[in-house]
């Protein structure tokens, strides 16, 4: 195959010391490689600046404390939220999910109430729903999707009738890369009186994010998908929202005054954040998104999109292949090899220094509305260029060879 061109180079590869040459690591969907600016921001974190936050009365934990708020402010910004106090740390997006299952859910579902959420999603947006719908009866409707992937938007607002209280939808696929039009299902949910949560976690590092404009109420996304440290999330809610919810954790900095009578709560976000938070995992944060908007959202996104194009016209070209999702998948690229379990494409690629994921994706219906057991995932980010595609194409060659 003639050497591919990156129209969209981002030249960022020498950012990222976990990453040697000739190794092309495919799996950013499952977790993002970290940059130096952000390493860098941790080892100073613990290495000269580290002290708890909210409590101590010396200055060190007054200045760590300024930095862990700075974080909240520098997220807030990232993703257009009207304020800080919008922003609530959590462990990512699994946690953030279910915090609103468990507080918003368990306050304001009741039984026959109903919620939407459709067949793409990730464990993670279904099994929270799956809890809370043990607990309180409510009922849970599946949104179907379009031919090539997408959550088919026609069929949801068909669907949603005044019983719907919650629709929660992933924003891009992490299996199909399909896009959602947010503010379309912003628009349908609100129509019947529904809320909208987007799992963004897919999005988060791929498409600028401006929650002023997207219309949604909750929004949840993981640090480390986005060249952040693990262990550290984001859930952002309409301030209204927040402020009618019930903690959901009970411990340290909650609260406002605790007597063994009564507690009162504080307001949020700290009503939401009990225990001492993962500190130096905000600030990680606060530096990978520094590092984010210094290549700027817009070109990370045409570097994927085009990426992904390549892949797929290559792929495409392989009689043994099938795509899955849509040719304007965001990042990502789903297929299977005919005759090769997904697993077993894996191993051959892993040697030949191709490190994708293989599997179900954590999205188990998704595989049985796609009929396979598994499937084997490409997913790219800014550190990808077209030799990456090259070492993706020869080693599926060379499965393919193997089990001919
Ligand atoms: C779409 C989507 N939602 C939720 C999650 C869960 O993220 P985390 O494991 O960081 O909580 C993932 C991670 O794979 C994901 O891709």
């Amino acid at each position: 195959m003639s050497a591919l061109e990156d129209p969209r180079p981002l030249d960022v590869l020498a950012d990222f010391p976990a990453i040697p040459e000739g190794w092309a690591y495919l799996d950013t969907a499952a977790t993002a490689q970290k940059p130096r600016p952000v390493i860098a921001a941790i080892d100073r974190a613990y290495a000269e600046t580290y002290a708890t936050v909210h409590r101590g009365v010396y200055q060190r934990s007054a200045d760590m404390t300024l930095a862990y708020e700075a974080a909240r402010e520098r997220i807030a910004r990232f993703i257009g939220a009207n304020s800080a106090d919008e922003i609530v740390f959590v462990r990512g997006a699994t946690e953030a999910i279910n915090l609103v299952a468990q507080s918003w859910g368990q306050a304001h579902l009741k039984a026959g109430d109903r919620i939407l959420l459709s067949m793409l999603e990730h464990h993670s947006n279904i099994v929270p729903w799956q809890l809370l719908r043990d607990r309180v009866g409510i009922e849970i409707d599946v949104a179907p999707l379009d031919a090539v992937g997408r959550i088919d938007l026609d069929a949801v607002e068909a669907m949603l009738t005044p019983k719907h209280k919650l629709v929660a939808f992933g924003h891009v696929s992490n299996v199909l890369g399909s896009v959602l039009d947010a503010k379309r299902a912003a628009d349908a949910a609100h129509a019947v009186g529904a809320l909208l949560l987007l799992d963004g976690c897919q999005a988060a590092p791929r498409i600028a994010l401006d929650m002023r404009a997207i219309g949604a109420d909750f929004y949840a996304f993981s640090g480390h998908k986005l060249y952040g440290p693990t262990g550290i999330g984001v859930l952002w809610a309409r301030a209204e929202i927040l402020d009618a919810m019930p903690p959901w954790q009970g411990g340290g900095s909650m609260i406002d005054r605790v007597t063994f009578e009564r507690t009162t709560y504080a307001p949020p976000p700290a009503r939401f954040e009990a225990g001492t938070p993962h500190i130096v995992g905000a600030l990680g944060l606060h530096a990978a998104m520094d590092y984010v908007d210094g290549i700027g959202l817009d070109a990370i996104a045409a570097h994927e999109r085009a990426l992904v194009r390549q892949a797929r016209a290559a792929l495409r070209d392989m009689n043994s292949v099938t795509l899955f999702g849509p040719d304007d998948a965001e990042g990502i690229v789903s297929f299977a090899v005919e005759g090769v379990h997904p697993h077993d494409v894996g191993t051959i690629l892993d040697e030949a220094r191709v490190a994708i994921r293989a599997g179900h994706h954590c999205a188990q219906p998704l595989m049985a509305h796609l009929g396979v057991p598994a499937t084997a995932r490409a997913s790219f980010g800014v550190y990808n260029g077209p030799g990456d595609i090259e070492a993706l194409v020869r080693g599926i060659e060379r499965v393919t060879r193997i089990f001919a």
